[in-house]
């Protein structure tokens, strides 16, 4: 039988803005860490094609914080009464709080990938291969960046790939020549491995070396084709739960001020995904 929903007129609403919206797992996360720490909130999915009404709605009925998802990152930010530093220099927001009706944007992205990749070794000078040119590249990579990496952009499209590392400052590769370039750190930020094209990789696995840390960030499935052939080859791994979680953590205390409990926000998305 279902336990009763508590919800009465305190219980505060918070929430995800995308489109498409429904595979989400940031709803049961986040329910997940309100009701382990007591908190009388909940946490609904919103599938949203004009982001602007949206975020008129956030601020007209009280919404306390947004995550913002795919494709609103970047078109939110010219909704923002205020807009962070760090996702100034992204170009995206993937988190709104709501402060006494003004709205201000942050990036977590960047914060959950460092958290990710440092609780497997250091970022200060490592050379990190950062592969793909896209927004979760850009979050992903400023992060790092910011830790004091040495980055080099690897991308299939030119264009793209040289746009980012302009923007970051830093080096340009095609993926075509990712042999040509030593690596300690490899994160792929493509959707390449992602279910149903479970079988490809972005890159050769015959480049990879036991001494490597490999990141994921593709998270369905947990153990991409990436994953796989690096733990295959001795490397230590970080797969996509570990910045997924990490971003909402940032998020869930940005809105409430309250500890995350990371471990039960950990286990509802582990609870999903198998
Ligand atoms: P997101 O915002 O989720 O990062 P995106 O902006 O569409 O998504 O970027 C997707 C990234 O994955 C790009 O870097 C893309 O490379 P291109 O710029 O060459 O398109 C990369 N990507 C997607 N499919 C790929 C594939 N099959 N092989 C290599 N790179 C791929």
């Amino acid at each position: 039988m279902l336990k009763q929903l508590h919800v009465d007129t305190k219980t505060i609403l918070y929430g995800v803005i995308g489109n498409p919206v429904n595979h989400s797992l940031s709803p049961v996360m986040h329910n997940r860490a309100f009701a382990e720490v007591g908190l009388n909130s909940i946490y609904m999915a919103f599938h949203v094609t004009d982001i602007g009404s949206a975020l008129a709605g956030v601020r007209g009925l009280g919404l306390k914080g947004v995550s913002i998802t795919i494709p609103h990152k970047v078109t939110a930010l010219s909704f923002l009464d205020e807009i962070d530093g760090k996702a100034q220099q992204i170009g995206a927001v993937n988190t709104i709080v709501n402060h006494q009706g003004k709205l201000i944007g942050y990036n977590s992205d960047c914060y959950g990938a460092v958290k990710a990749l440092t609780a497997k070794t250091t970022l200060w000078e490592k050379k990190v291969a950062l592969i793909g040119a896209g927004g979760a590249a850009r979050a992903v990579g400023f992060g790092l960046l910011w830790e004091g990496a040495r980055i080099t952009v690897f991308n299939r499209s030119i264009k793209k790939g040289e746009s980012l590392a302009k923007d970051m400052g830093v080096a340009f590769r095609p993926l075509a020549e990712f042999d040509q370039v030593e690596s300690q750190i490899i994160v792929n930020t493509t959707s390449v491995g992602m279910s149903p094209n479970t079988r490809v990789m972005p890159i050769t696995p015959s480049l990879l070396t036991p001494d490597m840390v490999v990141m994921d960030i593709v998270y369905n499935p947990l153990r991409t084709a990436l994953i796989q052939a690096a733990e295959k080859a001795g490397c230590t791994t970080v797969d996509g739960l570990a910045m997924f979680v990490y971003q909402g953590v940032a998020q869930f205390e940005k809105w409430t001020g309250v500890k995350a409990p990371v471990k039960a926000m950990q286990q509802a998305v582990l609870d999903i995904l198998h």
